[in-house]
């Protein structure tokens, strides 16, 4: 029976999971029981993906092994880069991104082993190479020639520098790979859930991530974060954000970046990225967009307090946007750079559909429906009607 309780399957558990746990009460998010300010603070990408993945944390040699398994598979065919400057420049990166994965079954030689051993390669190759998809469609939008990975840079890095063609400062560097850490988990969200059900049917890998990719590209999902910086530019001025905020209560608006369906206090994610995006962008040209982050945030929660009495926090899409932008990085790119943080979540996701643990086994998702419409019905030919 569909309640106003459980609609959206709002309150179902719907598996059982080893990945990660979400205490929206506390505000804690922990990957495979590590707390993710710990990993934040001590991990990097490549770490916390082997972790994702594999379920616990590599020794020296495994990591050193996973890097460089990533760092091989960095690089596109040529033919692929070929198709994709075939396209329409105003080709969503998204819908690049999720058509791109899904051809990446055609240069994948494991594509019809369905091993655990042969799945684990997918989610290299799928995780190395979906920076490289959205740096080489950015560049060609752009009307510039896509840039070669470099091998000697870990994959935020070399991410940025493929996007803007030259290597980026430390700590920007770092923004970038722990905002990809942020972002590499969380639980049975849409687009993870959606992978799950298309890993259920059997269906391979690529086609679960495309299928994810999808799912993350709604303005209710990944879209929030380049929202954020959307209504950062419509906004322009410092001293406008407040009247401006005030005007999308008016219109019965929620302002992005603030709010969660499960955290209520503060989204652990945005707490590590503000104080980081602060010391990234405090010297920078494009800091007003932080200022005027920071006063978005502050006029959300003092006008709902004041209008209907509610708490509300800064969530994980409010604080990357200004950095990102400040990156070079178009907000159009945003849910995109967001995918391929995610890539490694949904990876260890799909894996854990095709080989749960003991006791649990393999099932095909097949909810029910209450059929609502009207029955009874007799054909009409269509000359009567
Ligand atoms: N701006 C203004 N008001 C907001 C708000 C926002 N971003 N988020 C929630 N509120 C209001 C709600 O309208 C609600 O008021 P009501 O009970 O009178 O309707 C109150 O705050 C409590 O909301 P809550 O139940 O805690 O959140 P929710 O489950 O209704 O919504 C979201 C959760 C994420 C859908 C919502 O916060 C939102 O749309 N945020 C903006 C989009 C965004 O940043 N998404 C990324 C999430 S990671």
């Amino acid at each position: 029976m569909v309640t106003t309780e459980n609609i959206g399957l709002r309150g179902i558990v719907a598996a059982t999971t080893h990945i990660s746990m979400v205490d929206g009460e506390e505000g804690k998010l922990a990957y495979r029981g590590y707390d993710i300010e710990d990993l934040a603070t001590n991990s990097t990408f490549e770490e916390v993906a082997y972790l994702l993945i594999h379920g616990s944390l590599p020794t020296a040699d495994q990591l050193s092994a996973f890097s460089q398994d990533l760092v091989a598979h960095r690089r596109l065919p040529s033919a692929f880069i070929a198709s994709l400057d075939m396209l329409p420049l105003n080709t969503p990166p998204m819908a690049i991104l999720q058509s791109g994965v899904s051809l990446l079954a055609g240069y994948d030689p494991d594509i019809y082993d369905e091993s655990m051993e042969a799945n684990q390669r997918k989610a290299i190759r799928a995780i190395a190479l979906m920076p490289t998809i959205i740096a080489a469609w950015k560049r060609l939008k752009n009307n510039q020639g896509p840039v070669e990975p470099d091998d000697s840079l870990p994959l935020a890095a070399n991410f940025l520098y493929m996007i803007r063609g030259r290597r980026p400062a430390e700590e920007a560097a770092r923004f970038m790979d722990v905002s990809m850490i942020l972002h590499a988990e969380h639980t049975f969200n849409a687009s993870t859930f959606t992978s799950r059900v298309v890993a259920s049917t059997g269906a391979d890998m690529y086609a679960s991530l495309a299928a994810g990719i999808g799912a993350l590209s709604g303005p209710l999902h990944g879209g929030a974060n380049a929202q954020v910086m959307r209504n950062l530019l419509d906004t322009k001025d410092p001293e406008l954000v407040e009247s401006w905020v005030e005007d999308q209560f008016k219109r019965g608006k929620k302002v992005s970046g603030m709010g969660h369906a499960v955290y209520k206090t503060i989204d652990p994610r945005a707490r590590i990225l503000q104080s980081m995006a602060r010391s990234v962008v405090k010297d920078h040209p494009e800091y007003r967009w932080y200022e005027m982050t920071e006063r978005m945030a502050l006029a959300t929660q003092d006008l709902l307090m004041r209008r209907k009495g509610k708490h509300i926090y800064p969530n994980v899409d409010l604080y990357s946007a200004s950095v990102y932008h400040a990156m070079g990085i178009h907000h159009e790119f945003f849910p995109a750079v967001f995918a391929m943080s995610r890539s490694a979540g949904w990876c260890a996701h799909i894996l854990e559909e095709k080989f749960p643990s003991p006791p649990v086994r393999p099932a095909l998702y097949r909810p029910e429906s209450t059929y609502v419409g009207p029955s009874n019905r007799r054909y009409v030919p269509i000359g009567e009607r």
